[in-house]
C-alpha cells in the first residue's frame, strides 16, 4: 500500500483525488491546498483524509511515499524539486515545468535519487489514444506521413498561461507517444484575441526527424468543441474524434497509389476508397489507468510511460513554440537539453 498526498484541490485535483481514494493500492494520507476554502471543500467530501495548507507538513511526514501535484504550472518545478529532495516520488500534472532547464533539473534529480517522476499526460492513458498507438505500431497505416489536429472550444481563458501551454501539452504528449520521437522544429502563428498578451488561438506546425509533419490548432475561441485528429499513412488513414461517444476511432482503407509511368510524363494515380472500420474501445476512465500505472511503477521500480523524459520533450516543444509565437512564427529548433544517458 503506497501512501500518497494530493497537493492542489482546485479544478483538476478533485478528479485525481477521487481516483486515488478509489484505488486499493493507495492510501491518501494528506490533501494539501494553500487556500483554506479549497481545503475545506476537500475535507467535507473526504473527512477521513488529513488536511493541511502547509506543503512542508506533507514533506515532513516520513510515511508519505509520493506526492501528486495538481497545482498551477508556475509551482510545478519548486514543489516537485522539494519533494524529490525530501525523498518522495512525484507525479506532477502537465506540463511538467515552465522551462526546459527546470525539466532537465527534475529529470536529473529523480535519476540521482532513484525516485519515480511521472507526468500527467492523461491522454496517453486514454483507451482510444492507446488503440491508435497499437494500430500505428502494427504497421497497418504504413509509413506515417502527417497528422492534423483541432483542439478548440469556447474554453476557460487562463490568466497566467497561453493556450499553447494549456492545451498543446495534450497533443504534443499524444504525438510523442504515438510516433516515439520528439519534433526537430516548430513554427507557430498565434493571436491574443481577448486578454492582451495571452494568446488564445495558435496554429502550431511541427517537423519530426522521421519526416512526419504535424499541424495542431488550439483555441479557447470556437463556436463548437472539436477534439479531432487525423493521421495519414501511406497505406491507410485514421480519424480519432474524442467528442464521439462510441466510434472514437475510425480506420479508413483509403489512399492514393502512384503507378510508375511507362513513358516520361505519363503517370497515373489510382484512388482507393475501401472499408471504414471502427474498432471496439474500452470505456475505462483514463485517470484510473494513469493512477494505477503510477502505483505499479512505485511498486516495481519500472519507468512510467509518461516519465520525466516524456515531460521534458513536451516542455521543450512548448518553449520553442512560445519563442516562435513571439517572433513572427520563425522556425525554432527544439532542444531537449542534456540529461546524460
Ligand atoms: N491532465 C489534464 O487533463 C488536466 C486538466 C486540467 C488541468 N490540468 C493541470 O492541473 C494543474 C492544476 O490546474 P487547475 O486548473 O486545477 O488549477 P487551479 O488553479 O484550479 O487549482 C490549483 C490549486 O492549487 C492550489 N495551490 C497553488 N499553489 C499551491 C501550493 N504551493 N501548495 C498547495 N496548494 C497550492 C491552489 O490554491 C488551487 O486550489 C495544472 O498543471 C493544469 O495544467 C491537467
Amino acid at each position: 500500500m503506497k501512501k500518497v498526498a494530493l497537493v492542489g484541490y482546485g479544478y483538476w485535483g478533485p478528479n485525481l483525488l477521487r481516483n486515488y481514494i478509489e484505488l486499493p493500492g493507495a492510501w491518501v494520507q494528506w490533501v494539501c491546498d494553500s487556500r483554506p476554502e479549497a481545503l475545506a471543500k476537500a475535507r467535507s467530501r473526504y473527512p477521513a483524509v488529513a488536511g493541511t495548507t502547509d506543503y512542508n507538513e506533507v514533506l515532513g511526514d516520513k510515511d508519505v511515499d509520493a506526492v501528486v501535484l495538481a497545482t498551477p504550472i508556475s509551482t510545478h518545478f519548486p514543489l516537485a524539486k522539494e519533494a524529490l529532495l525530501a525523498g518522495k516520488h512525484v507525479f506532477v500534472e502537465k506540463p511538467m515545468t515552465g522551462s526546459t532547464a527546470d525539466a532537465v533539473e527534475l529529470v536529473n534529480l529523480a535519476r540521482e535519487r532513484r525516485l519515480t517522476l511521472m507526468v500527467g499526460h492523461t491522454f496517453v492513458f486514454s483507451p482510444p489514444v492507446r488503440k491508435v498507438k497499437s494500430i500505428i505500431d502494427s504497421g497497418e497505416l504504413g509509413e506515417i506521413l502527417f497528422v492534423t489536429s483541432s483542439r478548440v472550444n469556447l474554453g476557460l481563458h487562463q490568466k497566467d498561461v497561453s493556450v499553447v501551454w494549456d492545451l498543446a501539452p495534450h497533443d504534443l504528449s499524444i504525438l510523442h507517444y504515438w510516433l516515439d520521437e520528439t519534433p526537430n522544429s516548430v513554427s507557430v502563428a498565434g493571436r491574443a484575441c481577448i486578454n492582451p498578451g495571452i494568446p488564445d488561438v495558435a496554429f502550431i506546425n511541427l517537423r519530426f526527424p522521421s519526416g512526419v509533419l504535424a499541424e495542431l490548432q488550439v483555441a479557447w475561441l470556437s463556436p463548437v468543441k472539436l477534439r479531432r485528429t487525423i493521421v495519414v499513412g501511406s497505406k491507410k488513414m485514421l480519424l480519432y474524434d474524442d467528442t464521439e461517444s462510441v466510434e472514437k476511432v475510425k480506420l479508413f482503407d483509403h489512399g492514393v497509389d502512384f503507378k510508375d509511368p511507362e513513358t516520361f510524363g505519363e503517370y497515373q494515380l489510382s484512388y482507393r476508397t475501401g472499408d471504414i472500420v471502427s474498432p471496439k474501445i474500452a470505456g475505462t476512465e483514463p485517470l484510473l489507468i494513469e493512477a494505477t500505472h503510477f502505483l505499479e511503477c512505485l511498486d516495481t521500480g519500472a519507468r512510467p510511460i509518461t516519465d520525466g523524459l516524456a515531460g521534458l520533450a513536451v516542455v521543450a516543444s512548448l518553449e520553442a513554440a512560445d519563442y516562435s509565437l513571439h517572433h513572427q512564427g520563425c522556425i525554432q529548433t527544439i532542444d531537449t537539453g542534456t540529461t546524460g544517458s
